[in-house]
């Protein structure tokens, strides 16, 4: 029997994707005509209706052709390019106010974030700054920042809050990334899906630094339950410098009540026990993982957690990169993302990242493009709608200027991406 197609069957198309020089799907189940671990076709086209994904298939002139006749079709010609699903950035910061560029030069110079931030510099440097900035230039940085993205190929951000806290400099800033997210539809095709984090629980500010109990009963019994469907998740920084072990567990468990899902900021800069809780309480991803242990890494496979890698931080912080190697031996599933941020991570590019992730974390290129795409989905939880290309999802696409996708990484330092497509 022939495979179903729009034009011998009842699929229904209101856009064609067509003269696509390599479609790499990323398919989590098994196509037909593709061929490697990602599951590429060649010469291919694609239709959608109402933004889903609808056929994937062969791309020859005659059967275009024939498609094309349906008169309200509205066609898109990839000019060969080759295309992705578009890249998913799960964990960045990026509504702030300032730079950091003078404690980024300290650095180089020895100077460590961890002293930085005990200091009183660092995250609270940000902060003072964040407080101090009118919403019209925290949306003007924070837009500016975004179409960075879209021109680097991420079609999915998270961003978390982080650099207000208190109740009300944390609410506006959730409020702006909810905001940004509503402008993003005026993109139509070009628009970025945004989604929000509750972040909170990032540094102790510091009207409350000798009295930091109060600070976790204001996250606890004031702002998480006020800020209830204004973010997805809820993160904790869970470190020496920020917040123990117990304040994260009770944080986090108090978030989990009402109603929100995890994330952790965990094992960034010692062993502090953040990928075990987000192993306990059921996160969905743990972040950074520079100290984990193995059996704390086992502990996250058996829960279910994704490990987010963070290598845009290593770069920075001139710390040595973890072995990607140990996390997929481990069994679990890795997702690679920016940490945009003023302090570990001033980067807007997921391309940057599958290049450090390929050169340095010991990441092959199928490894780095699944992490960057549908594992990068799971690490919100958004892996049944978006970060492959297959029948049923969303059309959330990278179109990359090059012949063939095993260019990127190997030419890096420029940008591949043409352009992104939303349906
Ligand atoms: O993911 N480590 C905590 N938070 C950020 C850094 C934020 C900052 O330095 O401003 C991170 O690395
Ligand atoms: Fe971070």
């Amino acid at each position: 029997m022939p495979e179903p197609n729009p034009l011998s069957s009842a699929i229904p198309v209101d856009t064609l994707i067509h003269n696509i020089g390599q479609l790499v799907t990323i398919a989590q189940t098994p196509l037909h005509n593709a061929t490697g671990p990602l599951q590429v076709i060649e010469h291919a086209a694609l239709t959608l209706h109402n933004g889903l994904i609808t056929w994937i298939g062969d791309g020859s002139e005659q059967f275009i052709h024939a498609l094309a006749q349906h008169t309200t079709l509205h066609l898109v010609d990839a000019q060969e390019a080759v295309i992705t699903p578009g890249l998913v950035d799960s964990h960045t910061h990026l509504v702030f106010a300032g730079d950091r560029s003078e404690e980024f030069h300290l650095r180089r110079a020895g100077v460590s974030y961890g002293t930085l931030l005990a200091e009183g510099r660092g995250i609270l440097t940000t902060m003072k700054a964040t407080r101090a900035a009118s919403n019209e230039t925290l949306l003007t940085l924070a837009q500016q920042r975004l179409q960075r993205m879209r021109h680097s190929g991420t079609t999915t951000v998270e961003i978390k809050t982080g650099y207000g806290l208190h109740t009300t400099s944390e609410e506006n800033c959730l409020r702006l990334i909810n905001q940004l997210n509503a402008l993003e539809n005026l993109h139509t095709q070009h628009r970025i899906r945004i989604v929000p984090t509750f972040l909170g629980a990032h540094s102790i500010p510091p009207e409350y630094r000798e009295r930091r109990t109060e600070y976790v009963d204001l996250l606890t019994t004031e702002m998480l339950p006020a800020f209830v469907g204004l973010a997805r998740f809820c993160d904790v920084f869970c470190e020496r410098e920020a917040f123990t072990l117990d304040e994260s567990r009770r944080i986090l468990t108090r978030a989990k009540e009402l109603g929100y899902a995890l994330k952790l900021h965990a094992d960034q800069l010692s062993p502090s026990g953040g990928a075990r809780l987000a192993a306990e309480l059921g996160a969905t991803s743990a972040d950074h993982l520079d100290y984990t242990s193995d059996d704390d890494l086992h502990a996250m496979r058996q829960a279910g957690v994704v490990a987010t890698l963070l290598p845009g931080c290593s770069y920075s912080l001139r710390s040595p990169y973890p072995s990607a190697r140990r996390f997929i031996d481990a069994g679990l599933s890795v997702a690679l993302a920016t940490d945009f941020n003023p302090g570990t991570s001033y980067c807007e590019n997921m391309q940057m990242m599958l290049e450090l992730a390929m050169s340095a974390m010991g990441m092959s290129l199928e490894e780095a493009l699944t992490a960057a795409t549908i594992n990068g989905a799971r690490a919100l939880a958004l892996h049944e709608q978006i970060g492959s290309i297959e029948v049923g999802k969303r059309a959330e696409l990278a179109f990359w200027s090059i012949k063939d996708y095993h260019e990127i990484g190997y030419h890096f330092g420029v940008n591949l991406i043409h352009n992104i497509f939303v349906g």
